[in-house]
């Protein structure tokens, strides 16, 4: 991989490193996307034609292990940039065969524009150069637009380009599932719909969503031979044209293919097939589209300036996960009833399904474009009621989100899962992950305070705060033994530990985390029921039957929610943890290398993690990561817990020591954790999140998909954690403790209809706010508060230290 600032380049043809590459190369809009799988690619190959639009699921059954299994997935729809060609009828072009003296593939990261260019000499000594480029338009999400330019560089002779949608796709990227069922789609029709267009219709075989495509494809360039110019072929689920030309050495071919893509779940729209058809009759060619796609992103870039200026390689990467964050939620994504997808829209792990990895998203969509979180909070709040209905089927009250949620917002989790290590299928409850609701109320709360929007909290946002807080409450039984509240049978972030022996999968109880935030989650929602305006909130208790006599059961569960400690003060991960083995982590790392799933390795010898203090990702110390110190501490004296002073760093450290890894939020919530106190380990971790996926640090996990999280997550540790900056009692808050060897930090933020521009060194904090007629705002920095009006600059020096910063006030 080589790159400048704005590209994401590689060299040469790597088949073994060709998925982890298209993976990275995809191009998307937010409303669709297509990874960066060559043109001429089949299903079967070293590449995997994937095009995925958000919110398209199917859900397929079969019989696993003696047991019914239903999965619903996110449906990988017809490959529109198939283009290939051959030269005076000889085999089709195939990079993985043709003998290659040139490769190149770069990813625009500006212009989310995919270019491919190679040159290559085939069976009979004739030298052929060949540039394609492709994107998905950032300008009208459901046009797509492919180019191929072929130059002959010493023949002459006839080219024969084919140009296909082709439906005849399955769900196969994921070796894990190939077990299951694959095939989503079912062919509707295949049309011509004039010389140089047809169109593709398919329907999803349960969920029944049609998908239609159109694809015009014209070259440019070249002559027509006196045998025809364009040959229609097509079959069951596919279709599309030969194109030949007669080609004279040295003079460029063109051949460009607009494509519109439209489904039946978009909006404004009558029939997705007839609505492709239309656009694609209205559409300009490729420049045209290129053109605006490019003003688009233009556009959309400025709001999102993070840059880093004393680390080049830093900013490369954070350019790029803000380009694939934006290609999986963009402003187009607003309009869609859609969550966010925890591989982004570029493969297929998990499905397409949605986790808690909002959480670690939002901070960097809040503060830009938070029209945007509203509506992803949207698609949380459309599926209350089947969260209601979650909470009542469970014995419980109020609404249980589920862990993965797909198209309704039932619970998606699978109920077996395959370790491959043993070729074992084995029982899956990460559905206990019931900490899911803390994150959506979590997310509720810090869209509130970034801005300020009471119209959402007033007619969706408390609801749901009301309602995850009333599940907290009701899962919340009281031990009389202890005179606490207790809260059994769950799973915390840590997916490893599934009960108390080896294959217990009833879940543990009393996780730490999940204890903590649903006291905080209640309090919140309090605050939330406050917050409204009269006649809003005595609708709202109306409508949700909530009595004083409930209300005061919640705040006594409140002060009385029990948390599990060490003897010494450290957090305990959950009640019993300390009574687990010591694993020998040495003796495991000998053996095995790569022990970031400890649990499938133990799962393998016979063992159990269960076992073992050893986890998979940060659980207790989420704590840290979502709480400042204050806060924390509020918290817990609130429930009658004094926080002792070095109970964090210790519980840092007890975890660090036993923490594998195993997923890509670690090395976020790590380095978050550990900024203040251990720079030197937090830019470890910091880096370690950057590489997530560039480098797929897990060994095969990014060719299955991004880890949006991780993306999301490493931008906001610049922007949030390293710059100190919150939105919180109604301010801006900054306490900056910038690592010196980053430059200085340029942020562009939306704060309360503010457009701030905030330039941060390990020396210096500048605010600056954009023009216009908004209420001032408070801006805090460290002991010091300033209100900034547009149009106007605050300064806050920043000595070394904190104390010496006393006496200094802002300066305007
Ligand atoms: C992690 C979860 C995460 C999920 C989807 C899992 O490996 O353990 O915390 O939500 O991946 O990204």
């Amino acid at each position: 991989m080589t790159a400048n600032a704005w590209t994401l380049s590689y060299e040469g043809y790597a088949p073994q490193d060709e998925p982890l590459r298209e993976a990275l190369c995809t191009v998307g809009n937010g409303y669709l996307a297509t990874r960066g799988a060559a043109a001429e690619a089949v299903p079967g190959g070293v590449h995997y034609p994937g095009t995925y639009a958000a919110g398209i699921y199917n859900r397929l059954s079969s019989r696993i292990a003696g047991q019914d299994v239903a999965n619903e997935s996110l449906v990988n729809l017809p490959h529109w940039p198939a283009v290939t060609f051959r030269i005076d009828g000889g085999p089709w072009f195939d990079a993985g065969t043709a003998q290659l003296l040139d490769y190149r593939q770069c990813l625009d990261l500006r212009e989310a524009v995919l270019t491919r260019w190679l040159r290559f000499r085939d069976e009979r000594g004739r030298t052929t150069a060949v540039t394609w480029r492709r994107f998905a338009s950032m300008a009208f999400a459901h046009a797509c637009a492919a180019e191929v330019t072929v130059v002959p560089e010493d023949w002459s002779g006839s080219l024969e380009f084919r140009s296909l949608l082709d439906g005849r796709v399955r769900n196969c990227l994921v070796a894990r599932y190939r077990d299951l069922p694959a095939q989503h789609l079912e062919a509707v029709r295949a049309e011509h719909l004039s010389d140089d267009s047809v169109l593709l219709e398919v329907r999803t075989n349960q969920s029944g969503i049609e998908v239609a495509i159109a694809a015009r494809t014209v070259s440019c360039g070249g002559r027509e031979p006196a045998a025809g110019h364009g040959r229609l072929l097509g079959g069951t689920g596919w279709i599309g044209h030969d194109l030949a030309v007669d080609v004279t050495q040295g003079e460029p071919v063109r051949l460009e293919k607009v494509v519109t893509v439209f489904t039946a779940r978009d909006r404004a729209i009558g029939e997705p097939a007839a609505d492709a058809a239309r656009w694609l009759g209205r559409l300009d060619g490729f420049d045209a589209l290129h053109r605006d796609h490019v003003r688009a992103w233009r556009r959309l870039w400025p709001r999102f300036r993070v840059t880093v200026t004393g680390d080049d390689d830093a900013q490369r990467v954070v350019r790029l996960h803000l380009l694939h964050l934006l290609q999986t939620l963009s402003p187009h994504t607003a309009d869609l009833d859609v969550g966010v997808p925890a591989r982004g829209l570029h493969g297929e792990a998990y499905r397409g399904h949605v986790f808690w990895d909002e959480l670690f998203v939002f901070p960097v969509l809040n503060l830009r474009l938070p029209d945007l979180t509203r509506a992803l909070l949207r698609y949380r709040h459309r599926r209350l009621p089947e969260a209601r209905q979650a909470a009542r089927e469970a014995g419980l009250k109020g609404a249980m989100f589920p862990w993965q949620s797909g198209s309704d917002g039932r619970e998606e989790s699978q109920r077996l899962h395959l370790n491959p290590l043993s070729g074992r299928w084995n029982p899956d409850p990460t559905w206990r992950q019931h900490h899911i609701g803390s994150a959506v109320a979590y997310n509720i709360w810090q869209y509130y305070q970034a801005t300020g929007d009471r119209e959402f909290l007033t007619h969706h946002g408390a609801e749901m705060l009301l309602e995850i807080a009333r599940f907290w409450a009701s899962a919340a039984t009281w031990d009389p033994g202890r005179a606490r509240y207790v809260i059994r049978g769950v799973m915390g972030p840590d997916e490893f530990h599934t009960g108390y022996t080896a294959d217990d999968s009833g879940g543990i109880d009393n996780n730490a985390y999940t204890n903590v935030m649903a006291v905080w989650v209640i309090l919140r929602a309090l605050d939330a029921l406050a917050a409204l305006p009269e006649q809003a909130r005595a609708d709202l208790t109306d409508t949700l039957e909530l009595h004083s006599v409930e209300l005061e059961r919640w705040r006594h569960v409140t002060r009385a929610m029990y948390v599990p400690f060490h003897d010494d003060g450290v957090f305990s991960q959950f009640e019993g943890y300390e009574h687990l083995e010591e694993l020998d982590w040495d003796a495991y790392r000998q053996r095995y290398g790569d022990i970031r799933r400890l649990d499938r390795i133990l799962e393998a010898e016979g063992e159990s993690v269960n076992r073992y203090k050893a986890s998979k990702q940060a659980d207790a110390l989420m704590l840290f990561y979502l709480l400042s110190a204050d806060e924390l501490g509020q918290l817990l004296r609130h429930m009658g817990y004094p926080l002792k002073p070095d109970a964090i760093p210790r519980t840092i450290d007890y975890y660090l020591a036993r923490t594998s890894h195993g997923s890509t939020l670690s090395a976020v919530v790590h380095a978050w954790v550990l900024a203040r106190a251990h720079r030197e380990r937090a830019m470890e971790f910091y880096r370690r999140a950057l590489r997530s996926d560039l480098t797929d640090i897990q060994g095969g996990t990014t060719p299955e998909g991004i880890h949006l999280a991780a993306m999301a997550g490493s931008v906001d540790l610049l922007q949030r954690c390293f710059s100190g900056l919150e939105t919180r009692a109604d301010r801006l808050v900054l306490n900056p403790f910038w690592p010196q060897e980053l430059g200085v930090l340029e942020l562009t933020v939306r704060y309360r209809q503010h457009l701030l521009t905030l330039h941060i060194s390990g020396h210096r904090v500048q605010v600056t706010a954009g023009s216009g007629v908004h209420r001032a705002i408070k801006v805090s920095c460290r002991d010091e508060t300033a209100e900034l009006r547009p149009g106007t600059t605050l300064r806050f020096p920043l000595a070394s230290g904190h104390d010496e910063l006393s006496g200094h006030g802002p300066r305007r």
